[in-house]
């Protein structure tokens, strides 16, 4: 095994059936002795536990169980102490050399010994779906940096991920918007000289543009009857696939692109055009999804709608809420879509998982849809899971909203995160005499100022809502990325430093207290990642790194590097540095977040 954890575990496994033998009159027949549950303890660097169960299964003593398995466990280098205490508990140590070897071998490797899921499948993700000729939100920042984290950790385990960006480019509102352009056909004209200064600028403008679009159209709309009508007959014309209509449908849907990849660049997250399959592309499955669902009997027609009941779904006086795939008058609504999109993510694209990283208000949206899924037979049970996320607040603990009342420009809070990153990047490097270019404060206050938005973001457990608080997040004390940055950029300072000695494992020196818990945490690596891939919670991976970087710290303050004692212990602390650097690196890649070299 790769670990020394999974080593431990594997000797006490092996040895519980003599223990059990030795022990039991007559001797009980079994396979399996259960699990020895060994887990990092704060008494010994490991305690198993797993006797008490088997024990009680069995009708026996665990204090003598766990006797009967320390005797039968065979001689090892790697166990270098182990006793009974309480009920029947195993405190064990291991030995330095295990440590340091086991981590030498994981060193070795590319992927720091991080195992490919033995059985991996396909998975679909759908995630960061933002809504045409519209501004995205903070909620558009979870769906997005948590998908980002999940598509990233799951092709990490070797998983086949299939990415699909759901966006809102189809419906009703779109009628208003093609019947300006149609009728004013200059509105989304690009004004001469406002595509200067770079991808973020002409991102902007592109947005500002659609708003012009939106005021001017949603002004006509509620105030002349003749407009209203004739944008009521363009969706008619968009849904029977006008070419024309299309054509102005198509460069609203343009417009929009060039501005979410704006931000998409901003957020340095990588979108791909051929991962966004909005709501339009499901358009010609609606009328067979409606066909099915009828023929099975699984929706009925109530009041002209086609609709889906459920036995648990009720309003609040009491009557049924059903699910409503064609609306009376023939159109289809964002069900169906999602109904057409579960078709074909699992019929064509093979999924055997679908995720949906959405906002936990619209979990019983999901409910219903799933539920509907299955029961039309397009969709198996328990395939389907929405990674419902919680509400970001602001700092009065209400849905974050600016001083007016509007929803917050996502594009103004990476901005502002960006320029308070910067301010502490410059007086940082000011401090320590870094010697940074302009330019290289602003890159770094890039890569600073984004990673402490969604390290902030990624660190709480996703279903929690959490406070946006800027000063909390660009902090160098505490949980946030920046502190994670820091310890990885003090690291490379200190290899930079190291000269000639060169990082290298020595199993054979004796390690300090700090030394032995950092490692210890390092060998933990491929299974906090393992877990967080199978349960989707990135924030576990955060708190591992976390503590890593804690770990790491007080081995810094207690264990000199470049001064100590020996070369043999020099190198094998740069070792640990090197590792640990690594590891940081390769976690903080997995959330989306860069780990400059100097800062
Ligand atoms: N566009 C929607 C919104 O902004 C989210 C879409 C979620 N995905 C889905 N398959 N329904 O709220």
């Amino acid at each position: 095994a790769a670990t020394v954890h999974q080593r431990v575990a594997d000797a006490l496994s092996a040895a519980l059936p003599e223990a059990v033998a030795l022990g039991a009159d007559p001797s009980p027949r079994s396979s399996s002795w259960g699990d020895p549950m060994l887990r990092r303890s704060d008494r010994a660097d490991f305690q198993a536990n797993g006797m008490l169960a088997l024990a009680k299964k069995l009708g026996g003593n665990p204090r003598e169980l766990a006797g009967r398995v320390v005797a039968a466990l065979p001689e090892t280098d790697e166990i270098a102490g182990i006793e009974v205490s309480g009920p029947g508990f195993l405190n064990i140590t291991v030995s330095d050399a295990a440590i340091v070897r086991t981590l030498a071998a994981r060193a070795a490797d590319e992927r720091l010994g991080v195992p490919y899921a033995e059985r991996p499948g396909t998975t679909v993700i759908d995630y960061s779906q933002p809504n045409v000729a519209k501004e995205m939100h903070v909620g558009h920042l979870r769906s997005t940096v948590i998908g980002d984290a999940i598509v990233q950790i799951l092709e990490h385990q070797g998983e086949k991920v299939v990415r699909r960006h759901h966006i809102g480019d189809w419906g009703t509102q779109f009628g208003m918007l093609i019947q300006y352009l149609v009728e004013h056909p200059h509105e989304l004209d690009h004004a001469s000289g406002e595509e200067a200064g770079g991808s973020g600028a002409s991102g902007e403008a592109a947005m500002s543009r659609l708003n012009r679009l939106y005021k001017a159209s949603r002004a006509l709309f509620d105030s002349d009857e003749e407009f209203k009508a004739r944008a009521r007959d363009r969706v008619v014309l968009l849904q029977s696939g006008d070419q024309a209509t299309l054509e102005m449908w198509r460069k609203i849907v343009g417009e929009s692109m060039i501005y979410f990849h704006a931000v998409y660049d901003q957020l340095d997250v990588e979108i791909r055009d051929a991962d966004v399959v909005g709501e339009s592309a499901y358009n010609d499955d609606l009328q067979q999804v409606v066909k099915e669902l009828e023929d099975s009997g699984v929706a009925v027609r109530s009041d002209g709608a086609l609709c889906v009941f459920f036995d648990d779904v009720k309003g609040p006086d009491g009557k049924p809420v059903p699910l409503i795939v064609q609306k009376s008058n023939g159109g289809f609504g964002y069900a169906a879509t999602d109904l057409a999109a579960i078709r074909d993510r699992v019929g064509k694209l093979g999924a055997d998982t679908l995720l949906y990283v959405v906002d936990a208000r619209q979990a019983l949206h999901f409910k219903m849809v799933f539920e509907t899924a299955r029961r039309a037979g397009w969709l198996p049970e328990g395939a389907a899971r929405q990674l419902a996320f919680g509400t970001v607040l602001g700092k009065d603990g209400k849905p974050f909203k600016t001083r007016e009342g509007e929803t917050v420009r996502l594009v103004d809070l990476l901005d502002e995160a960006v320029e308070r990153a910067t301010a502490v990047v410059r007086e940082k490097a000011e401090q320590g005499g870094l010697g940074l270019t302009e330019e290289e404060i602003a890159e770094r206050g890039a890569q600073v100022g984004i990673g402490a938005v969604k390290y902030a973001d990624l660190s709480t457990s996703m279903s929690r809502d959490y406070v946006f608080d800027l000063d909390r997040m660009v902090s160098l004390n505490g949980d946030t990325s920046v502190y994670l940055q820091y310890a990885y950029a003090r690291i490379q300072s200190i290899l930079r430093k190291a000269g000639d000695a060169r990082p290298a494992a020595h199993p054979e020196v004796e390690l300090a207290p700090a030394e032995r818990a950092l490692g210890l945490h390092l060998d933990e690596f491929a299974e906090t990642l393992a877990g967080v891939a199978e349960t989707y919670e990135p924030h576990k991976l955060a708190a591992y790194l976390y503590q890593l970087a804690s770990l790491y710290t007080t081995f810094y303050d207690q264990c000199p590097v470049i001064r100590a004692e020996s070369d043999a212990v020099r190198e094998n602390r740069l070792f640990l540095c090197d590792l640990t650097a690594r590891t940081l690196r390769q976690g903080m890649a997995l959330l989306g977040i860069r780990t400059p070299e100097r800062l």
